[in-house]
């Protein structure tokens, strides 16, 4: 089958999240945009953000702070160049959301140093999380989603998901710049092909790697994959970051219950009463979260028991209603009302800190692609990521990003026909059971093997199993004709693979990457980050 059809614009954008959707509409002034969401344009990791977005908005706190804060959480391995770039440009990032009409909750008393309530999560030494009561994320998409679909210059493709990016040679360019992307319309089962001076992932994290996890279904690593097909190098996958507490209940769907609560005075306790945080860090619920998903992946498994307890119960009912309105509801909707009783939580996979090799500008390795939010690696968040502080990430660097593509299209260049997507050897799948069986299988081995707590055995009996889906799914692939659920997890175990090679290749404990045969943290002073790089790299990058 040929193309039946083609898409030229500016700017294709895949992924319309916080980082995409900032972009599209800080573009748009000047560009053409196409933006690319696999469902619906608001189904997103962004859309159920709780707890806010970390900036200095308090007269009391300081760059410094929050940039110290960052590096500390990050355990040695953030760029602090990356770092302070974030944090600088965090304050300007919140005020362009206000000015688009986000609307966050206001201070409570007259005492407070800023207009807005600010809340507090682990590993912040000050008060500096902005939210919206406790559903920020769905605040701010909801209301830039409305204005890209009302913004002329921004053409919204739902239901269509990215397959491939397009790469080749064009005339007057170094060789290996990205051209396009291949796009399966959903509805339509058609491949188009999509044209653009600038390519931009924003695609969010992966997530759904693991059975258990606070991420949408979204969160399959699509943008991480198809970059590293492309040449792109792809960095510290090992650091995945487990939220501490997600629901425990079979209907819940690991629903989040956002730090802030603790921020709050929230106490994890074992289900017989008694606290235990003090015995790990003298933070106690208010440690980074790595210190505080694994404290309690240990007393689960000493005390033999599913789930701990978390309770903020001892505040009044009408605080609790006020702050935490969407956890309190869910919450009741499963029979546990958070004003009168503790509720069963577990940690579940909820970040992923490595991604795509970008630079201060968002440049991937390859000229015209940019990867900006959970899809990029920056190095702002080192080893640990703290919380709060991937919204911010996703605001500044689409801001960076777009700046530095609007500066780009301003020089004469065009878009270039694109090669067709050849369909003429495949067929339809008889055996779609294939696809279901070895999705559980993958995330079930994720699970047990490239969890919390990792060894080396544990690894390589992942890593065989990785390589025997990855076998099999490759097969598959050249055989039948691409579906969103074959696309999905042929991405999701090729990343899984760069999750184990690169926790194989860690020779330590550090950060969110735990391993019983390394158990403490070198003491090298420049200690490194893990960098693969695929065998199509080309040194012809842009620099
Ligand atoms: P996402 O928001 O995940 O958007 C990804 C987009 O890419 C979607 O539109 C999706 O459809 C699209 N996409 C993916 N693959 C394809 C494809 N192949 N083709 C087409 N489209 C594709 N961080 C904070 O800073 N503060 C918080 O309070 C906070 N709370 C969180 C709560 C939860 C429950 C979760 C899951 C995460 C939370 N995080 C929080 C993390 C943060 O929300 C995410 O890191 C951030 O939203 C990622 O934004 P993004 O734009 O990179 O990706
Ligand atoms: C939360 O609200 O606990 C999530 C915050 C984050 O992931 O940054």
């Amino acid at each position: 089958m040929s193309i039946t059809r083609t898409q030229q614009h500016d700017v294709l954008i895949i992924g319309s999240g916080a980082a995409g959707i900032t972009m599209a509409l800080t573009l748009a002034e000047s560009a053409s945009v196409a933006l690319i969401a696999k469902e619906a344009l608001t189904e997103s990791a962004t859309l159920y953000a709780q707890g806010g977005i970390s900036a200095v908005l308090d007269k009391s706190d300081s760059l410094e702070s929050h940039t110290t804060d960052t590096l500390n959480a990050g355990a040695g391995l953030c760029d602090e160049e990356v770092v302070r770039h974030v944090v600088e440009h965090g304050p300007q990032s919140i005020q362009w959301l206000i000015d688009r009409g986000v609307s966050f909750t206001k201070a409570e008393s007259e005492q407070e140093n800023t207009d807005y309530h600010l809340t507090k999560e682990g590993g912040h030494s000050h008060r500096r999380v902005i939210h919206a009561a406790d559903a920020t994320g769905r605040e701010m998409e909801m209301t830039l989603a409305q204005q890209a679909r009302e913004h002329p210059n921004i053409e919204i493709f739902e239901r269509h998901i990215a397959i491939d990016l397009i790469t080749g040679s064009k005339l007057g360019w170094r060789n290996n710049h990205c051209l396009g992307a291949y796009i399966l319309d959903r509805d339509n089962d058609e491949v188009i092909a999509f044209s653009a001076r600038a390519v931009v992932l924003a695609t969010g994290g992966a997530g759904k790697a693991y059975l258990y996890t606070s991420n949408p279904d979204v969160a399959s690593g699509d943008g991480i994959a198809m970059a590293w097909r492309a040449g792109c190098r792809i960095a510290n996958m090992e650091f995945i970051q487990f939220h501490p507490t997600c629901l425990f209940h079979p209907k819940a769907k690991s629903f989040l219950v956002t730090e802030a609560l603790r921020g709050e005075g929230a106490k994890l306790s074992l289900p017989s009463g008694s606290n235990f945080m003090e015995q790990f860090d003298e933070r106690a619920e208010l440690a980074p979260r790595d210190i505080v998903a694994r404290a309690i992946d240990h007393t689960m498994k000493r005390s033999g028991v599913e789930y701990v307890h978390l309770d903020i119960s001892h505040k009044p009912a009408a605080f609790i209603k006020d702050h935490f309105p969407t956890i309190y509801t869910r919450c009741l909707e499963y029979g546990y009302d958070i004003t009168r009783q503790p509720i069963p939580v577990v940690p579940a996979a909820h970040y992923i800190c490595g991604g795509i090799m970008s630079n201060i500008h968002g440049r991937a390795d390859i000229e015209g692609l940019y990867a900006v939010g959970e899809a990029a690696y920056t190095g702002m968040h080192g080893a640990n990521r703290m919380a709060s502080n991937s919204l911010l990430e996703c605001l500044v660097f689409a801001e960076s990003a777009s700046r530095h593509i609007l500066a780009m299209l301003s020089e004469p260049g065009t878009t270039q026909p694109l090669p067709e997507w050849d369909e003429s050897r495949v067929t339809d799948s008889d055996e779609e059971v294939v696809v279901t069986h070895n999705w559980q299988e993958l995330r079930r081995f994720m699970w047990d093997y490239v969890g919390i707590v990792r060894s080396d055995k544990r690894l390589q009996r992942a890593k065989n199993r990785v390589d025997l889906l990855q076998h099999e799914i490759s097969d598959y692939y050249s055989n039948f004709r691409v579906t969103s659920d074959l696309i999905e997890l042929r991405n999701l175990t090729l990343v899984s693979d760069l999750i184990i090679r690169s926790a194989i290749l860690r020779k330590e404990s550090r950060g969110l990457h735990f391993t019983l045969d390394y158990p403490d943290c070198s003491q090298d002073k420049t200690p490194q980050r893990t960098v693969l790089i695929p065998n199509n790299y080309l040194k012809a990058k842009a620099e």
